[in-house]
């Protein structure tokens, strides 16, 4: 979504602040803007475009004064324009916020602000923020006072900092993620640690209603009530300051280059509770998994992994349909939520509803100091360090290693070899010539179909998405025995069919299907350890045990997209659209 910033310190802020928005560009990326106090003045500048285009374009890193705030957006209300960027300063410029989330009853609060005189000059819910607080602190004069009637008159999910002409900085957090950094001489707001962590790894997590204010070297925090609370302070892994693309293009390429030692370390920062979580679900009656996007696909491969070899069944469940139908949750079952950033807000609503239920909540998560990861009763980390390219690659991998470390505990049949996984996604990615030869052979297509069966329909449908997100050709997973019923209908010459057929159980069935789908014209690449006469181009991958598969498969189609996107001159690490953690419903 959005990422917000603020720095009150000893230091010019606005180097600071453009350095952390660049960071934090992940969350989103279609305009940016910074705003400081000098003088007991407020000088703003913003603009469309990446923080890279913007501060070249009007020099964000040169604005005056040590106090400043800063915003990178990712449109929900109102179009990709300069006017719609934030930071925004409220009608009399003596206040302006950056917001991340979003407020539902903002027409309401716009109409009653209009009535009194007040003047918008964007379409963003945003705005709202900063006139009320306006009128707000008009009345009161006095910052906490005004954060508390503010907040008791927004609706929805929010985090914003405000900062006053005088250089106080207020901010809020509700239901959005907000985090104040502590240095020697100075403080940091962000939305992740990654705004701050070059500065200092000494980080004060703000609890869900609380509001912080930052007035020269004084740092309080309160609740909405203005009681005021006690600060933790959590050191933050310095493995976070690690985010740089080093060698590679991109950091899509980067983490997909990473996986033959993410497979490694996913889980090993969390083993026993990989041991509690086997425990768990073997005495459990009923078993839900949720998430969203990839995360989800990963629940479809635990399904799978947990009712073929432990004899578990379960439900995966997408996090945004919960809402829609509670009940199917049994009380006190239990519910695996995977999410990489652990914050997406449709993963956090469905273990709400769980909890509700007196669900236990085992999540499989990335960032260790997530909301999700408080919100349960056993996290594991995926640990496979900062994933900055919007698209999912090295997490989906550890996602699934850390479900066949889970089976492990509990099927004493079966034995992963992770040497083995490594090995052969280390061969994948030295030897990738073909993968760019077929890149360049699909820029031009509008279809493109993956299939698959078993334990490959749902990395069918994860290679789908990852196809979509980075190229933009549309592209859908289909479950191999379903050819007939219906997406046959759709092969001619116009589109590419990827096979995705290592030499296991389903090797024959699906080697008949693409052999039905070459003779209707469509193109097929075969993703597979054996070559067939009926690919057009074929992908190979080296012949392991079954249970690795999965995992060398998933590279090729990773790579696939990443060399595409190239060749469609698109951007991988920041598709359109799309931002990396998904903090709104
Ligand atoms: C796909 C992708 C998204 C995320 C989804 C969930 O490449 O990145 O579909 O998987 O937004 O995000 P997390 O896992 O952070 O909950």
């Amino acid at each position: 979504m959005c990422s917000i910033i603020g720095y009150s310190g000893d230091d010019t802020a606005a180097p600071i602040i453009v350095k952390g928005l660049r960071r934090m560009e992940y969350r989103g990326y279609d305009s940016v803007g910074v705003a400081t106090e000098s003088n007991n003045q407020i000088e703003l500048k913003k603009g469309v475009g990446k923080v890279e285009e913007v501060n070249t374009k009007v020099h964000l890193e040169k604005l005056p004064g040590k106090i400043g705030i800063g915003h990178t957006r990712w449109a929900t209300h109102g179009k990709v324009t300069d006017s719609n960027a934030h930071p925004h300063p409220s009608n009399s410029g003596k206040i302006a916020i950056v917001h991340n989330g979003i407020i539902e009853n903002f027409d309401e609060l716009k109409n009653e602000l209009q009535k009194d005189g007040y003047k918008f000059k964007s379409e963003t819910d945003s705005e709202v923020i900063a006139n009320l607080l306006q009128k707000n602190f008009e009345i009161s004069n006095n910052v906490k006072d005004t954060m508390m009637k503010t907040v008791t008159q927004l609706k929805g999910h929010y985090s914003f900092i405000v900062m006053f002409e005088n250089g106080q900085l207020a901010a809020a957090r509700f239901h959005e993620p907000l985090i104040v950094g502590v240095g020697d001489n100075n403080y940091f707001l962000s939305s992740d640690v990654l705004g701050f962590i070059e500065q200092t790894d000494n980080a004060i997590y703000i609890d869900n209603g609380n509001f912080v204010l930052i007035d020269q070297n004084k740092f309080q925090i309160l609740d909405f009530d203005g009681n005021e609370i006690k600060p933790q302070i959590t050191k933050v892994s310095k493995e976070f300051a690690d985010v740089y693309k080093g060698d590679y293009a991109h950091f899509t390429l980067k983490e997909i280059s990473e996986q033959a030692e993410t497979v490694f370390s996913a889980g090993e920062n969390t083993k026993k509770a990989i041991k509690e979580s086997a425990d768990y679900l073997k005495h459990s009656k009923n078993v839900f998994l949720t998430g969203s996007g990839t995360s989800y696909n990963a629940t479809l491969i635990a399904k799978y992994l947990l009712s073929k070899y432990a004899k578990i069944k379960t439900e995966s469940i997408i996090a945004s349909e919960l809402q829609f139908s509670p009940e199917s949750i049994e009380p006190n079952s239990i519910l695996i939520a995977i999410s990489q950033s652990g914050e997406s807000a449709d993963v956090l609503e469905a273990v709400d509803i769980a909890k509700q239920n007196d669900c236990k909540i085992i999540s499989i998560i990335n960032s260790l100091t997530s909301s999700l990861a408080r919100e349960s009763d056993i996290v594991i980390g995926m640990n496979c360090g900062p994933e900055i390219g919007v698209a999912a690659t090295k997490s989906f991998t550890s996602q699934m290693i850390i479900l066949y470390k889970i089976v492990q505990e509990l099927s004493k049949d079966i034995e992963i070899d992770f040497e083995e996984i490594s090995s052969s996604i280390s061969q994948i990615l030295e030897e990738h010539n073909m993968i760019k030869k077929i890149a360049s052979e699909i820029k031009e297509i509008s279809d493109i179909y993956v299939l698959g069966r078993g334990i490959h329909y749902p990395i069918a449908i994860e290679s789908a998405l990852k196809i979509k997100e980075l190229t933009y050709i549309h592209a859908e997973g289909i479950a191999g025995g379903e050819l007939k019923h219906g997406p046959l209908a759709l092969m001619d010459s116009n589109v590419f069919v990827i096979i995705i057929n290592p030499e296991d159980s389903t090797y024959q069935d699906t080697l008949t299907s693409a052999r039905e789908i070459k003779a209707r014209g469509a193109r097929i690449i075969g993703i597979s350890n054996k070559n067939s006469d009926a690919y057009d181009f074929w992908i190979k991958i080296p012949k392991t045990k079954e249970l690795t598969y999965p995992i060398s498969e998933t590279i090729p189609i990773q790579l696939l997209s990443y060399y595409a996107a190239l060749e469609k001159d698109t951007d991988p690490d920041y598709p359109r659209n799309l931002a990396k953690s998904v903090t709104v419903k």
